[in-house]
């Protein structure tokens, strides 16, 4: 068993050699925490790292003990993880051990997505239980250790055991207490259109955090935090971090106490939370997963990639091969008929497209975003036949067909509001802050979700769709739940969570076969929570191949290249005006579930020659691209360059791509290191996509060591690739061992 429980010391051990988490019952019966991070021998004792004798903080206020769910009033300043009002009112809390299960699996949790296990023996499981008497209050933390992987998934159960009713005011999926405060805390933070940069500062006395109050993760934090000791780098050095399996408000937040030890939290946000818990009833936090890693933010990304790839996302599409797409919002956005459509799905299947999708405006009377979310029936008008024979049009071209909707919006001007203005979220009396001009529908409604489900369901059984892409076009303003009592609405923004995860779960359940990839305006709800559902999503509306640069380095330090949608778009690009070469920006794409935006028959017949070598190159490569292992070479924010790589599970192939941003004069010599290779084995290193003519393209043969000490020739090229250099220009290398 991976966990260890010890009598004689009272003390839990979560351990599996790559990583540890030590808990004791202290003599005050508090759950302390002793260690998390690196593996340590599940035999010994570790009572010593934590006080002994701890009687609670009696005399000894701010004392820096370790505690697995800190609450406040009981001499513990620091952030709590816990804080449920009283009938009294009072909120102290004194939540002493009661027993705990080890059992080998996973459960699931209560209407929540989590990550999972196939086979009980991939992970061990403790259930321990917590509680406080006078308050009547029963708190099970369960924690999970997966075997074989440096990480742990963490939540709590609160159950009311007494007869008045609790109100849970702060309820963190985990908190962390660090022995001292030398981190550097690493968020990816952004906005519409340049999400998740990383943001990297050592941590000073006090609170640090991001999180979000929009009903929705958003584009401004991703829902992690990592904590890193000052000189880790990608590859090298202590790094520990927490990601939220959820979609909604959250905190995540890092506080260095008066006495030094750091302690991070990360879960519901508690601003404007409040859950009243009846006598009898519970209530289940989101799961947070907690990775520890002694190979740098790199090692962290592992970590998140291959839990989050294989654990997380689920059903059909997990493991398949996705197909390349090649999406209509750029290329005509609202000005399109059936033939129109049909006649793009003929440029693209001639490029070597996989799968036609046919993005916002195909419903209603939606000529621009000013009307009809909300009435999911064909517009006839553009497409006078309906979707089935749209579909069969497109597939008797030998592709797939695709579909774009935004389930949880209305426009004012639709028939749906004319029938349910009350559907929409808002507050009785007061205006409605419209935004896009659409509002957000209440699925913490049972009959809006059950009237989505019958609504999206018709759309999907009315034609030969195999791909949903899942929108959430705009965060939510006036929160107030129209069936929820006034003494309730502090559950609103969860209940809307629970809702919209109760449609996903419906919908993914009934449409088995459909792929589904959520998007929020891009990147304003890719989150862990949406990956449990829609194995990837629209990384972000920004198709420019520099700035996806940026986008995809920072969202890959939580998620997995098979989950991210990465596109060529048209140039000048729409959203920042830049003109990059189509080869860079296919560079840029692959590292990515690849496709385009653009409308093919707008290509010249060149830029058409280019881009069937660029799916043909992909489809080669598929495999490798959306499993293989990702490795982050160099960082493109604030520099004029950037780069990186994946590598086959067996190492025995790897693809690398350097962009370089703005070329330089005179620049001085610089070699590209790379990592993750077998140093016994000789690659054969071959430019794609390949020397100018003429020339022999099989490459030179390189060992792994040295492409690893020394790396790959920039300045000078070594081996040569042939491409053109200037601004915006990117190389590509393909290595394979002999
Ligand atoms: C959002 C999406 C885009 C596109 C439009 C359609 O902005 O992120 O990709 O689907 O909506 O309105």
């Amino acid at each position: 068993m991976a966990i260890t429980w010890r009598d004689d010391s009272r003390e839990l051990h979560l351990h599996n050699g790559r990583v540890s988490l030590v808990l004791a019952v202290h003599e005050n019966g508090w759950l302390g925490q002793l260690h998390v991070g690196a593996p340590l021998d599940p035999t010994a004792s570790y009572r010593h790292l934590g006080p002994t004798d701890f009687r609670g903080f009696a005399n000894r206020l701010d004392e820096p003990v370790g505690l697995a769910v800190p609450t406040a009033g009981s001499g513990d300043f620091r952030v709590p993880a816990l804080v449920v009002e009283g009938a009294d009112g009072s909120t102290v809390l004194d939540l002493v051990y009661r027993g705990h299960r080890i059992a080998a699996g996973k459960p699931g949790l209560d209407g929540l997505p989590s990550t999972y296990v196939e086979d009980p023996a991939e992970a061990t499981t403790v259930g321990i239980d917590l509680a406080d008497p006078i308050a009547g209050l029963l708190v099970t933390l369960s924690l999970t250790i997966f075997e074989d992987r440096p990480v742990i998934a963490r939540s709590m159960r609160l159950v009311n055991e007494g007869d008045t009713g609790l109100i849970i005011r702060t309820a963190m999926s985990a908190s962390l207490d660090l022995p001292d405060g030398a981190w550097d805390l690493l968020t990816l933070s952004g906005a519409w259109a340049r999400e998740r940069r990383p943001h990297r500062a050592a941590l000073l006395p006090g609170r640090r955090s991001v999180g979000s109050l929009r009903g929705a993760t958003g584009h401004g934090q991703d829902p992690s935090l990592f904590l890193l000791r000052p000189g880790t780098d990608e590859a090298h050095g202590e790094g520990l971090a927490i990601s939220l399996v959820y979609s909604g408000n959250f905190l995540a937040e890092a506080e260095v106490g008066p006495r030094g030890p750091t302690r991070a939290r990360i879960g519901l946000h508690p601003d404007g939370f409040a859950w009243t818990l009846e006598p009898g009833a519970s209530f289940t936090t989101p799961e947070a997963v907690i990775a520890w890693s002694a190979d740098g933010v790199g090692g962290l990304s592992d970590a998140f990639h291959g839990l989050f790839g294989e654990r997380l996302a689920r059903g059909a599409w997990r493991d398949r091969p996705r197909p390349v797409l090649l999406n209509s919002w750029e290329g005509v956005y609202f000005d399109f008929d059936h033939d129109r459509l049909v006649e793009m799905a003929r440029g693209a299947v001639d490029l070597g497209v996989e799968l036609f999708v046919l993005d916002d405006g195909w419903f209603g009377g939606r000529d621009d975003d000013t009307s009809s979310l909300g009435d999911w029936e064909v517009d006839r008008r553009k497409l006078p036949a309906g979707l089935g024979p749209l579909a069969a049009d497109i597939e008797a071209l030998g592709l797939r067909f695709g579909l774009w909707i935004e389930p949880e919006m209305v426009s004012p001007r639709s028939r749906l509001f004319e029938a349910h203005p009350d559907w929409a979220i808002g507050v009785p009396g007061r205006p409605r802050t419209e935004s896009r001009q659409q509002l957000v529908l209440d699925l913490s409604r049972p009959e809006v979700v059950d009237h989505l489900e019958t609504a999206i369901a018709a759309v999907l059984g009315s034609a030969s769709i195999s791909y949903v892409k899942w929108d959430m076009n705009r965060n939510i303003t006036e929160p107030y739940g129209g069936a929820l009592p006034p003494e309730r609405q502090g559950e609103f923004f969860h209940r809307y969570l629970l809702g919209t995860y109760e449609l996903w779960r419906r919908l993914t359940s009934r449409f088995p076969e459909v792929l589904f990839e959520s998007c929020a305006g891009g990147g304003g709800r890719f989150d862990p929570g949406m990956l449990a559902f829609a194995p990837q999503a629209w990384t972000s509306d920004d198709t420019d191949a520099i700035e996806r640069l940026a986008i995809q380095w920072g969202a890959s330090h939580v998620y997995p290249l098979s989950s991210m949608g990465a596109h060529v778009s048209a140039v000048p690009n729409h959203q920042v005006g830049r003109i990059t070469p189509l080869a860079t920006r296919a560079a840029v794409a692959f590292f990515g579930v690849f496709g385009y935006e653009l409308d093919p028959r707008a290509l010249s017949g060149p830029e058409r020659a280019e881009i069937r070598a660029q799916i043909a190159f992909y489809r080669e490569h598929r495999e490798l691209f959306q499993r293989g292992r990702f490795v982050r070479l160099r960082s493109p924010l604030g520099r004029d360059d950037g780069a990186w790589m994946v590598i086959s599970p067996d190492r025995r192939g790897a693809i690398v791509a350097h962009v370089r941003i703005l070329a330089r004069p005179v620049p001085p010599p610089d070699r590209l290191r790379l990592r993750g290779l077998d140093p016994g084995l000789t690659y054969r290193v071959s430019p794609w996509p390949g020397p100018s003519a003429g020339d022999a393209s099989d490459g030179v043969r390189r060992g792994g060591d040295v492409l690893m000490a020394a790396g790959l020739g920039l300045v000078p090229e070594d081996p040569p690739t042939g491409a053109p250099g200037g601004d915006f220009s990117s190389r590509i290398w393909v290595l394979s061992a002999d």
